[in-house]
């Protein structure tokens, strides 16, 4: 059969599925050189369906290679969320002695004899000896059911080396609940982490765990906890993911004093489930990140036809301390600077000459890195993107409210859902005149990264290919913009 797609709105640099439906990112892990990325995914329809789990692979973090499915519904259930770990010293005994790949993910069906609205999700695994090419479900499945949680999924596992076991976080409906074990099979609950805390607009799916180094600081190690919550028609925003630092001893999360107020991830609409690589090595240290980017509200109607989703590039996350509290810093992988080609970089440049300097240039799939003088503008000041006569998607940033925005309301079509055109925005402090942005632009996104990653915005757009254009806006003629350089990612065209 082929399928007919329509690649219109296909991103130029973002992983997205060959075709069908793609949700949450799975499985993330780090082995042999590559970086392992599986998905949630519909093979047969571009909305969501029975889940299975897709799998893709990169070496840099930027162009990806399609592998075939790895993991398929069964008696047990469709194949929800979940994660991959190496086994380095076989404690599960799949791998004769040597390491291997395990994934841990939510099986999904129906209770039998209930309600058949009742959901049951229990926790199975699979192992890959051949690198991830191909996947035993374990015959033990499922591994860690329970009575009473109907939501009860998303597991994250992760070798907590200070007590020498397995700790899994999962999602049990409001809360996050913790269990460990010594070999992946047998599992002994912890403790349970949520309520009175966070942000409960909508139940709690994906959570993630990992320690990070405060600025660097191996004395001042914080753990990050990520609980992504989901679309309740009484909020405007849809989906989005939430985080906590405090500290963890294996058992047990103390959220920090700065975690009793609600922060997020991502102030835009468009970032959800993501959670972070596994196994990426010591040495390297670093803890890599990607989200899908879509959300819940409309995810199932963007109008992309033949495949649907994509996800965000690939970040890195790190933690600064702001105002006495651990705070998360997110920016783009630095590999990603090995794909892109410098098309403009002017420094000191007057505002007025800018703007003249952009007019013309025809732009499809970039990097924009600029410091923006936003001096005492009482008005906002920024950039337009994907621009033509009847489209722009603005990137601003209005120094009397100090608010960084993204307004997509002209961005192209919206007419797919109500709720998907508009001006969304974050309060962000600026106290040195000039605004630091590095924007990703592809054919269906902007990811807006402010004051080096303090603040973060993903949205997605859908404007007409042929909206290339790109201006400044909102400064005095003379102004001076220190810096502004555009890379060019890709060159498929
Ligand atoms: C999050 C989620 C998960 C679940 C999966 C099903 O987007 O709802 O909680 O495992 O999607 O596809």
């Amino acid at each position: 059969m082929t399928v007919i797609t329509n690649e219109q709105y296909r991103p130029e640099y973002h992983f997205t599925p060959e075709t069908n439906w793609m949700n949450d990112p799975n499985g993330l892990v780090y082995y042999k050189g590559e970086y392992h990325l599986f998905y949630q995914h519909h093979p047969q329809g571009t909305t969501w369906g029975p889940m299975h789990w897709g799998h893709a692979v990169t070496t840099d973090l930027a162009s990806w290679e399609h592998l075939p499915i790895a993991l398929a519904p069964d008696e047990h259930g469709m194949i929800f969320s979940g994660s991959a770990v190496v086994d380095w010293h076989d404690t599960t005994g799949f791998f004769g002695g040597k390491s291997g790949l395990v994934a841990i993910f939510t099986h999904h069906d129906q209770q039998p004899g209930a309600d058949p609205a009742r959901q049951r999700q229990r926790q199975s695994l699979a192992y890959s000896k051949d690198e991830g090419r191909t996947w035993i479900k374990y015959e033990g499945n499922p591994v860690l059911g329970h009575d009473s949680y109907v939501d009860f999924r998303d597991p994250k596992v992760f070798w907590h080396p200070q007590t020498a076991q397995w700790v899994m976080i999962l999602a049990t409906g409001q809360t996050v609940s913790f269990y460990t074990s010594p070999n992946l099979k047998d599992w002994a609950f912890a403790s349970e982490f949520g309520e009175g805390i966070g942000s409960h607009d909508g139940v709690w799916e994906c959570p993630d765990l990992f320690p990070l180094a405060v600025d660097g600081d191996p004395a001042n190690v914080k753990w990050v906890m990520f609980v992504s919550i989901g679309d309740d028609p009484a909020f405007a925003e849809g989906s989005r993911t939430q985080y906590f630092t405090g500290a963890f001893d294996g058992k047990t999360f103390v959220p920090d004093e700065a975690s009793r107020e609600i922060r997020w991830i991502d102030y835009g609409r468009d970032n959800y489930a993501g959670v972070s690589w596994s196994d990426v090595p010591a040495e390297d240290g670093r803890r890599i990140y990607v989200g899908w980017m879509s959300n819940w509200r409309y995810a199932n109607q963007t109008p992309t036809e033949g495949w649907r989703s994509a996800m965000t590039i690939a970040r890195e996350l790190t933690l600064t301390e702001r105002d006495g509290a651990a705070t998360l810093i997110s920016l783009p992988a630095r590999e990603l600077e090995n794909a892109r080609t410098p098309l403009v970089a002017l420094k000191n440049v007057a505002f007025g000459e800018l703007q003249a300097k952009l007019a013309g240039l025809e732009l499809d799939s970039y990097e924009i890195e600029v410091e923006l003088p936003i001096g005492a503008n009482l008005e906002a000041v920024g950039l337009k993107v994907r621009t033509s006569a009847d489209e722009e998607t603005i990137i601003g940033y209005h120094a009397g409210a100090e608010e960084l925005y993204v307004d997509r309301s002209r961005s192209g079509r919206s007419d797919f859902h109500k709720d998907f055109a508009g001006k969304h925005g974050v309060k962000l402090a600026n106290t040195d005149g000039r605004l630091r942005l590095r924007i990703y632009v592809d054919r269906s996104s902007v990811e807006v990264f402010a004051e080096d990653g303090l603040a973060v915005m993903t949205e997605l757009i859908f404007p007409d290919p042929e909206s290339k254009g790109l201006t400044v806006f909102g400064a005095e003629p003379n102004a001076i913009v220190s810096s502004f350089a555009i890379y060019e990612i890709g060159g498929k065209k």
